[in-house]
């Protein structure tokens, strides 16, 4: 029975080593990549990107430090899809206008839900003392006011074009909207969660929005 037992373990034990090396060759999940550096936002001042680079540059720009163990599966996975998702909420390096508000910085840095917490435990250096992180808030917020991006218009619209117009470009380039391909009801989810974010618009005017994306943008 012991024997049995022992046997069993070394089975259980060699195949576990089997497909750990099997997932370090085989190349499933997205690359760790630093593609180069577009454009940076125009920062109010050197301190402020030198505490953006410090806690929010591995995951929000193009110079992300991949450590060792970002190269071994199944870490590596899970990294590269924090930094793809950061680098598609917002990227330092690739920085358009008006890509990130800096009330959404400030909600995300003064909540700590920004660094990820998982993060910081591996970061030390990352982590602000309140002083600091008041004046990487502070820096944004001049960083990002300087920039030019229309207010949002309340004004009735009813074509699909001016509404994107007035009530979407105030948060981000449309850019943004013209590069995404979507079915009608992916569009209806993106408007509802623009919405969430503070993005105006009624129900009526949501479903302009709606029917002038996927007819526009469509798959
Ligand atoms: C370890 C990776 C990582 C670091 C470091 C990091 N972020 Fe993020 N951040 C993410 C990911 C992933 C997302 C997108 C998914 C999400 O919203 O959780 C994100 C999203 C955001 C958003 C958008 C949230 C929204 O609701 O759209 C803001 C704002 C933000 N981060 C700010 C920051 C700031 C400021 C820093 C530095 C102080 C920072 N992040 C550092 C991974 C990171
Ligand atoms: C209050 C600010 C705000 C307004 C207004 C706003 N957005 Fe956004 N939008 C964001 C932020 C922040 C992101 C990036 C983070 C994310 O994707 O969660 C984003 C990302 C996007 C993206 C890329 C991500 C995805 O889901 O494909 C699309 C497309 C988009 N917005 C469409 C729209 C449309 C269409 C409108 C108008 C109906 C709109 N946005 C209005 C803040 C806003």
């Amino acid at each position: 029975m012991r024997k049995r037992i022992i046997r069993v373990g070394i089975v259980v034990v060699a195949v576990g080593a089997a497909f750990f090396l099997l997932i370090q060759i085989i190349p499933i999940g997205p690359r760790l990549t630093n593609p180069p550096v577009a454009a940076e936002p125009k920062w109010d001042s050197p301190q402020t990107r030198t505490l953006a680079k410090r806690a929010c540059f591995d995951c929000h720009s193009n110079e992300t430090k991949w450590p060792w163990y970002s190269y071994i599966a199944p870490v590596s996975w899970l990294l590269a899809n924090d930094v793809l998702n950061a680098r598609a909420a917002f990227n330092f390096s690739d920085w358009h206008a008006g890509d990130m508000r800096s009330a959404a910085m400030d909600a995300q840095i003064n909540s700590g839900r920004m660094p990820l917490p998982q993060y910081l435990l591996i970061h030390p250096n990352a982590r602000f003392t309140n002083a600091e992180k008041q004046q990487l808030v502070a820096g944004l917020t001049s960083t990002l006011a300087s920039e030019t991006v229309k207010p949002p218009s309340t004004a009735p619209v009813t074509d699909g074009a001016s509404l994107l117009e007035a009530r979407c470009a105030a948060c981000h380039s449309l850019d943004r909207v013209k590069q995404a391909k979507k079915t009608r009801n992916q569009w209806a989810q993106t408007v509802t969660r623009m919405v969430g974010k503070g993005a105006q618009l009624n129900a009526a005017e949501r479903s302009t929005a709606i029917d002038y994306l996927s007819k526009m943008y469509g798959p």
